[in-house]
């Protein structure tokens, strides 16, 4: 895990977007898993701009979004598939064919859970995951004491949980109970992931999420077991760590970040990929080293 700390939340949010830019510029084919809730909508705000003014390309990409709400039909205003559509899709050239969101609708949710994995795995598996933070540390609608190994399936939303969405929607009551999720382990299972958390509210949650036990209370502490998720916060989200000058450092020193230090820099070379080369040259030149 890493993580870095931007001054603000636009600083943060510009940061992700370019993370996925230059991932989608390297690979026009990117699988993406992409979330929901209002932290995102200035993330997807920041791509649609790219694509206006740099022509970032959406066309060849797939896309799998965390989750949505059941009974909730695709037009419907709070649906996410709704959400997505609006904040991103029809903003962008992506072909809507390739963008997929769980169907609240199914006649036979537990079929479309099972459909749902299948199609992710048929799409050769998720590249890269976007994602947010609830209140209580949930990822998607990963509960308290979602399996750390759970795959695509139905949850019950918890209080709190749907107390941070009563904004979002027309009436209190009218805030769904249930949604389909991927699990915490077909989230583990993507090749790299980016947690986006900002503002003071996250602030909490983000402490444990990074410095405390893994726990499926909180399932945003199973990002500990991935080794290629890095966790993006504005200053507030970053405010209760306790090793921030560390994670700073890090962020400083580590050569993959070099082209997102700078406010405004060119598009640079692959970050997961360029790590992994990075790792991979470290790795030869200790052999050398023994031989
Ligand atoms: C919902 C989504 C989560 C998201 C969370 C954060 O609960 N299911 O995937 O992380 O909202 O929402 P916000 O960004 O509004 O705090």
């Amino acid at each position: 895990m890493e993580v870095v700390i931007r001054p603000n939340a636009d600083a943060a949010t510009d940061l992700v977007a370019r993370v996925i830019a230059r991932e989608l510029r390297d690979n026009p084919r990117l699988v993406m898993g992409l979330a929901t809730g209002r932290t995102m909508e200035s993330v997807y705000a920041r791509l649609v701009q790219m694509h206006r003014e740099e022509g970032l390309d959406f066309s060849a990409c797939r896309t799998f979004n965390l989750d949505e709400y059941v009974g909730l039909s695709s037009n419907h205003a709070n649906s996410y598939r709704h959400y997505m559509n609006h904040h991103l899709f029809l903003q962008v050239n992506i072909d809507l064919q390739n963008t997929h969101l769980p169907d609240g609708m199914a006649a036979d949710l537990v079929a479309e859970c099972a459909n749902y994995e299948r199609l992710i795995a048929g799409n050769g598996g998720i590249d890269l995951q976007l994602l947010g933070i609830g209140q209580n540390g949930h990822l998607g609608f990963n509960e308290p004491l979602s399996a750390l190994r759970s795959r695509t399936r139905v949850k019950i939303l918890s209080p709190v949980t749907r107390a941070q969405n009563v904004p979002l929607f027309p009436r209190p009551d009218l805030v769904p109970h249930r949604a389909i999720t991927m699990g915490v382990g077909s989230i583990l299972d993507c090749r790299g992931c980016i947690l986006l958390a900002t503002g003071e509210e996250k602030a909490a949650i983000v402490a444990k999420a990074v410095e405390g036990p893994i726990t499926s209370m909180i399932s945003a502490t199973a990002l500990q077991l991935h080794p290629e998720c890095t966790l993006i916060l504005d200053e507030a989200a970053g405010s209760q760590l306790k090793e921030s000058d560390y994670y700073h450092w890090v962020f400083e020193n580590q050569p993959e970040w070099e082209p997102f230090r700078a406010v405004s820099s060119p598009i640079a070379k692959s970050g997961f990929q360029a790590k992994r080369q990075l790792e991979k040259q470290s790795v030869e030149a200790m052999s050398d080293v023994l031989e």
